[in-house]
């Protein structure tokens, strides 16, 4: 029996504007998209999506900083993740959960991956 998995992007909207999604001065906004709570950051007019929760005890990420270099900061022990790819740039072997965002017209959204295995 063979399997197929198939991941396919679900594209959830998660406000109309960028107003709407409140930044923090320091760029960084909750937001929550198919259930999921999401850290939304605004760094140098392009926007960036990651979980909420840092993944190394649980600091909230949008209530951390972005550095000079555009890492995000994690609050709690201040480790660094590259907001592109998730990254653990300050070496401790983490990697924080990346989305996909896009602003488009009708609002901005985040694909969020979604699969299964079928039989085949
Ligand atoms: S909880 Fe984020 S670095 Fe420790």
């Amino acid at each position: 029996m063979r399997h197929n998995y198939i991941v396919t992007v679900k594209w959830i909207k998660i406000a109309e504007s960028r107003e709407e999604l409140h930044f923090s001065a320091d760029g960084t906004a909750h937001a929550e998209a198919d259930g999921k709570k999401l850290c939304i950051i605004s760094y140098k007019e392009e926007l960036y999506a990651c979980v909420s929760k840092c993944p190394h005890a649980g600091g909230m990420m949008a209530d951390g900083y972005i550095d000079a270099v555009g890492n995000i900061v994690c609050p709690v022990h201040r480790y660094k993740f590259d907001l592109r790819t998730g990254r653990n740039i300050s070496g401790e072997g983490y990697y924080l959960k990346t989305y996909p965002i896009e602003e488009r017209q009708e609002g901005i959204f985040v694909g969020i991956k979604t699969g299964g295995l079928f039989g085949g």
